[in-house]
Formats: C-alpha cells, structure tokens, sequence
C-alpha cells in the first residue's frame, strides 16, 4: 500500500511575563510558550495546486487553488498570509489537505493566531522539506499577520516557535537575539484571568499606537542621537519632553520604562526574588493602563482587586490590550477561593463574568507526528 504522507504539527500560544509595546520598538520583551495548542494534521492530497484546510472548532472549510490565494475570510486570512509569504519567498508547494484545532482562547490575548501560523508554517516547512530556518518562519508569520491587518511586532510568532519548558524568552526585539530565562516560580502560579472582553478596537488602535511611536521617534532624532525609542534611557526623558506633545511623551515614556523593568525582571528571576517580580507587574500595568493606555476598566478593576489580596504579587494586562487576560502572580494554595472572590465582584460590577485560564509554560512548535 502506499499510504500519503501524513504530517501533525502543534505550536503554542503565550503569556507575556513583561514587555508589551516594546517589540515594535525595537526594544526587549518576556514571553513565555503556554501549554495550549493549535496543531494541524496534514496530508499530501496529490494534486498540483488544490488544497482543502477543515477548521474543526469554527466547523468551517476553506477550498483554494495555490494558485488563486487571497480570497480567505476570517481565519483564511492567516493561512492565506502564510501562503503568499511562501510564495514570495520563492518556497514551492503542491496540494495538500488539512484539519486543524486548537486550545488556545480565541480573542484572549493568549496569540492564537501566531500559533496557527507556526503551526501552519512549521508543518508546511516538514512536508514539503522547504529547509525554512526558524528565525526566517518567524519572521513569515509576522508577515502574514500583517497581511491580516495588525501591523504587530516579532514577540508572538518568536516565542510559539523558540519558547522551551518553564523557561521564558528574554528576546531583543532589535537583534532577534535571546536568552533562555528559567522560570522557578515555587509555592506560586501564574494565573490567567480572561476578562472576557474581546479586542475589537485592538487592530486600529494598536496601528494608532505604533504610528505615534514612530512620528515620535522622528521628532527626537532632531535632538538625541538615537536609532530607535529603545536606545533611549529613562534619564533622557527629561531632555526629550518639550519636543513632543503629551500623548507621544506618555507613549514614549511607557516604551522606556517598560524596557528598563524587562531587565529589572530578569534580574530578580535570577535572584528568586518572587516579591519584586511581583512589584515589576503592577508597575508596568500602571504603565500600559496609564501612560499607553491600552488597558480597559474590566482589567484595571481585576488588576486593582489583585492589590488587595495578601497572596497575590502581583499582576497586570498583557499583549496589545483593550480586553484579554490578566496575568496574575499568586500562591499556589489561594487560587480556587481567589477565583470564587473575583468572579463574584468582577460579575456584580460588569454584569457580565470573567473566567480562569490555568497555564504551564510549555514548548515552541513542534512535529508531532510524521509518517
Ligand atoms: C500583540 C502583538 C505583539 C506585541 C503585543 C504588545 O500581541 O502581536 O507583537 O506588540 O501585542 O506587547
């Protein structure tokens, strides 16, 4: 018998530890590969160009012909993304099939859509023995993201590839170089709480968000001899304030801050100083929610709920904002009642209820299976 090749691939979603708003500015970041998937199982279809890709938990089926991509809805549009990136790198493929699911939260901040392009990508890579080394598929992904509309940064798509086991990525956004941190969190857990509003101003304003970076930025060339916003340091705030309006001095300020408390966070992981983990993320909460302002009062309401519990470090939003999860730094042993507390209050205030998401950190992309 001459069975079809046959691949499955899975890749993560992530939590963000500390650092949002940087990557795109070329500055450091902290993320961590979650235990949640969404993993693909290919087959080669033995057609020149006709593919067919099942989405079990939308219970959807996209149909194309390589050769006429761009017609995707929704989420077509990454594998779409994927493709034409493939296609303008020069990487030749032939029809396949394939099914996919995932684990990830959708619209919770936990990157389910770098996930699926790692996953698409990383899978596509082994069935077709493209060679694509892993910095170039992050990179695709980043691209194919931006096919879809959010101009985003490198964070996302490096981690669900590079991310490793109870380690985070202490990554340079502008050299792509990165250092494996181990993360020993012992009698504590990082928490999730969904706030359960979905991002839907996310993509224009986080466009809105990196423009005002950028025009920025151009305005304190003319005074600072800097490359990117990431080159400046908290003690050039000062030198640079007159010459920008206030929104660009808030933006700005954020970038700055946010990148000084990535090293500060490494530093105490290092010294197993949990308390001034804990610290660091309520200060850059109150930076992304202040000064970036991309938090929303669902999240502002759970990070200030957290400040009142004795066994809770601390916590803050993560990722592009204006909905998702809060990622919450709390004893092991307090988190079922801290979850009957919350979801009571977060209720009676919003009329609506926020969920728990349970994480480890886990892996980047994988093949799983391949015959
Ligand atoms: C989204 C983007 C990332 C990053 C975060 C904010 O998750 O995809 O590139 O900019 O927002 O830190």
């Amino acid at each position: 018998m001459n069975a079809k090749k046959t691949i499955t691939s899975k890749a993560p979603g992530r939590i963000n530890i500390i650092g949002d708003h940087t990557d795109y500015n070329n500055g450091f970041v902290m993320p961590a590969a979650i235990d949640l998937h969404t993993t693909f199982t290919f087959t080669l279809n033995e057609s020149e160009s006709t593919c067919k890709i099942e989405s079990i938990d939308m219970n959807d089926i996209y149909e194309f012909d390589l050769k006429e991509l761009g017609k995707g809805k929704s989420w077509q549009k990454y594998i779409d993304g994927i493709l034409f990136q493939l296609q303008e790198n020069g990487y030749k493929i032939s029809g396949f099939d394939a099914v996919f699911s995932g684990t990830v939260p959708l619209g919770s901040g936990l990157s389910s859509s770098a996930s699926l392009e790692a996953s698409f990508l990383n899978g596509l890579n082994t069935l077709f023995n493209l060679g694509i080394n892993p910095l170039k598929m992050v990179q695709m992904s980043q691209l194919a993201e931006h096919y879809v509309g959010v101009k985003c940064g490198i964070m996302d798509q490096f981690v669900s590839f590079m991310g490793k086991k109870d380690h985070a990525l202490l990554l340079n956004c502008a050299t792509n170089k990165y250092e494996l941190i181990p993360i020993d969190l012992k009698d504590y857990t990082f928490l999730l709480i969904n706030s359960n509003v979905s991002h839907s101003l996310a993509s224009s304003e986080y466009n809105t968000r990196r423009e005002t970076c950028e025009r920025s930025l151009e305005k304190i060339k003319k005074i600072l001899p800097v490359q990117t916003l990431s080159d400046l340091k908290v003690s050039d705030l000062e030198t640079i304030e007159k010459s920008l309006n206030e929104t660009e001095y808030k933006r700005v300020s954020h970038v700055v801050h946010e990148n000084d408390n990535v090293h500060q966070t490494k530093q105490a992981f290092t010294e197993g100083n949990l308390t001034k983990v804990g610290k660091l993320l309520y200060k850059g909460h109150k930076s992304i929610s202040q000064n970036y302002e991309v938090s929303c009062p669902e999240l502002d309401f759970i990070i200030d709920f957290c400040k009142n519990e004795k066994e809770i470090l601390g916590a803050r939003m993560m990722g592009g904002g204006f909905g998702g999860c809060a990622l919450v730094l709390i004893r092991k042993t307090e988190v079922d009642s801290f979850i009957d507390r919350i979801s009571e209050s977060y209720s009676a205030k919003f009329d609506f209820q926020c969920s728990p998401i349970h994480i480890k950190l886990g892996n980047g992309a994988t093949i799983i299976n391949q015959n």
